[in-house]
């Protein structure tokens, strides 16, 4: 037997276990520490982890980690940071710990020459995974677009396929394709982190006031609002392709540093933000200095094409931009053959793009890893190292049906029966047991009720899927306002549905049963005209939902709950948003989800066959 324990602790930290090449259980820190896209070392998830599985570090064949790169981004010190406990926060609280360095900074020569202390902060690293029972001798590190192509191919169904991966940046790269068979993925091409697509629409997302690595699907929700031809005709146009298939995307030269001298011009003209500053000057390495400064010549370059009051239309065209090239990159290096493609990295969590991609002539299916951001690299260097292991491994990952093909994405912790009452003792509530789950959740559904549901699993990835979600009624297009008000978000696509399985053809152009991104939210589809009525609140302005299609086989109990709202409403289709407040993670556990309900998030909460109401009146 084979365990291999993956550990990602970048932005999105979190924890893999495989057993035997299997994902036995994947965890995203962020939902155990309670703050979103948690950056730093996962060690709750790791604890969690290790008990679940009942094992303990000295049992562990394989320590796998990404980013071959990380500690010469980082540097000892916050390499060193990043080992203590309740130290390292989210990337906010790193910023104000580095305030000081700004005293040091501040009108000074604008680059940082101190030698490179790479030798050191991977010394530091080792040290303290030793000191967490993992010794050197067990350690692998792996590149990080190959991670993310890992995690893509290996939990996909298909047998051999074109992988595609593509985010901001890692390993000085932010895009790559090639092509994977049984244990083998061989990269073909490689965009550098220069020329990056995801790092223009984080710098859309900034330059229109939002959170860049965070709100970017807020940019898609708000594109479909604007013309995608005014502006995305304009940065297609700093787009070249070369002959290999792969591609350059420069904005105009005036725009572009190249050197440190252009940097050192640059500072002196450009004003900063404090983070920006902090972010740049605490790089050492050249390339990555680049990357960090593309950041002003980006913002530079949208500040000359339009003010950011006209966001829906800069949305549409950085939208137009992402969904061009890569379906462009993808079409140019189609084999002959007709072949599935697999997707991961953050720039496909782009729902439209993934659409884009599916719609692509010579392309059989699609699969998007559900956790396809840095969440999912744990999984890509755990499959990596078993990837590698031996003979065996070789043999299994060879097999028509895969061991990593796990068909879900419930990877995550899961609380019984007795965890859940002892939850409700300690935070003073009164369940209630439900004699028929399923049917009394469909009918609070259909009487107009906002329902927690809170079921097995937790899903691994950034969407609910029915364990730890928030169910509503689908039929007017209002709700979406209500309950962005109530939980205090901003969105500018409307929720996502859960359909079941045996009528999703009747809603989704297209669709076809095996279309397996279907399942997980990580596509839209265009609705069929006639029904978007029936379920206007989850029908974007273009026509398109993002739908979760739900077979009986794969999840009863939240299959049951959709017939039964079905029977009663005529509609097999509900509201499944994700069971968190605003800027939230998304809850994990029982003391979670009742905190959630105290705060008015939901109208009754139901944790498998159990009720409770936030003024605990009873109801039916
Ligand atoms: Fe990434």
């Amino acid at each position: 037997m084979s365990l291999i324990l993956g550990l990602h602790l970048g932005h999105d930290a979190g924890v893999t276990l495989l057993r035997d090449g299997v994902p036995v259980i994947c965890l995203a820190e962020e939902r155990l520490i309670r703050q979103k896209m948690y950056y730093g070392f996962p060690f709750l998830s790791l604890e969690a982890v290790m008990h679940a599985s009942r094992i303990s570090p000295d049992e562990v064949d394989i320590l796998a980690l990404d980013t071959l790169e990380l500690p010469r981004i980082i540097g000892p010190e916050e390499m060193q940071r990043r080992f203590i406990r309740g130290n390292t926060r989210d990337v906010a609280h790193t910023v104000n710990k580095a305030r000081h360095l700004l005293n040091y900074f501040l009108g000074k020569r604008g680059i940082d020459d101190v030698a490179d202390k790479e030798a050191e902060a991977r010394q530091i690293l080792y040290k303290n995974l030793k000191h967490l029972g993992f010794s050197d001798d067990r350690i692998r590190i792996y590149d990080h677009h190959r991670c993310h192509a890992a995690s893509a191919f290996w939990l996909s169904p298909f047998p051999k396929a074109m992988f595609v991966t593509s985010d901001g940046r890692g390993d000085g790269l932010s895009a790559t394709l090639g092509f994977a068979e049984g244990p083998r993925l061989d990269r073909y091409l490689s965009i550098s982190d220069s020329d990056s697509i995801g790092q223009f629409y984080a710098a859309i997302t900034f330059y229109l006031g939002f959170r860049p690595n965070r709100h970017e699907g807020k940019i898609t929700g708000l594109a479909a609002h604007g013309d995608p031809k005014r502006f995305g005709e304009l940065f297609l146009r700093n787009v070249k392709w070369n002959k290999d298939g792969s591609y350059q995307f420069r904005i105009p030269e005036e725009f572009r540093l190249h050197s440190q001298n252009d940097l050192d011009s640059f500072f002196k003209r450009v004003p900063m933000t404090l983070k920006d500053r902090v972010v740049i000057h605490t790089q050492n390495d050249l390339n990555t200095l680049m990357y960090a400064s593309n950041w002003y010549s980006l913002l530079a370059y949208l500040e000359s094409i339009a003010p950011p009051e006209e966001r829906e239309d800069l949305a549409a065209g950085a939208q137009y931009l992402a969904e061009m090239v890569c379906a462009e990159f993808i079409s140019r290096n189609l084999p002959a053959n007709q072949t599935p493609v697999v997707l991961a990295g953050g720039v496909f969590s782009n729902v439209r793009v993934n659409q884009k991609v599916r719609e692509l002539p010579g392309i059989t299916n699609v699969y998007v890893q559900p956790a396809m951001g840095d969440d999912g690299l744990s999984l890509g260097s755990a499959l990596l190292a078993y990837a590698d292991c031996d003979a065996e491994a070789e043999r299994q990952l060879c097999q028509d049906l895969r061991p990593t093909c796990v068909g879900h994405t419930y990877l995550g912790l899961e609380y019984d029966e007795k965890e859940i009452v002892s939850a409700c003792a300690d935070e003073s509530v009164q369940p209630v047991r439900l004699e028929d789950m399923p049917k009394q959740v469909g009918k609070w559904i259909y009487e107009g009720w906002v329902v927690g549901f809170f079921h097995g699993r937790m899903e691994f990835g950034p969407r609910a899927l029915g364990h730890r979600s928030i169910l509503v009624r689908p039929i007017d297009a209002k709700v979406n306002q209500e309950l962005n008000k109530r939980f205090n978000r901003t969105e500018f696509m409307p929720f996502a549905p859960s359909m079941l399985a045996e009528t999703a053809g009747d809603y989704l152009i297209n669709y076809q049963p095996d279309q397996i991104a279907a399942e997980y939210m990580t596509m839209t589809y265009h609705i069929v005209e006639e029904r978007r009525k029936e379920i206007e609140a989850v029908v974007h302005v273009d026509g398109t939902a993002r739908p979760q299609v739900v077979f009986e086989q794969k999840q009863p109990a939240y299959h049951r709950v959709i017939s039964e709202y079905y029977k009663l409403s005529g509609i097999p289709v509900i509201i499944n948003t994700s069971f968190n407040m605003h800027e939230e993670p998304i809850v994990c556990s029982p003391r979670d989800a009742i905190r959630s309900m105290k705060i008015n998030c939901v109208d009754v909460l139901v944790m498998e066959n159990y009720a409770l109401w936030p003024d605990g009146i009873q109801r039916s």
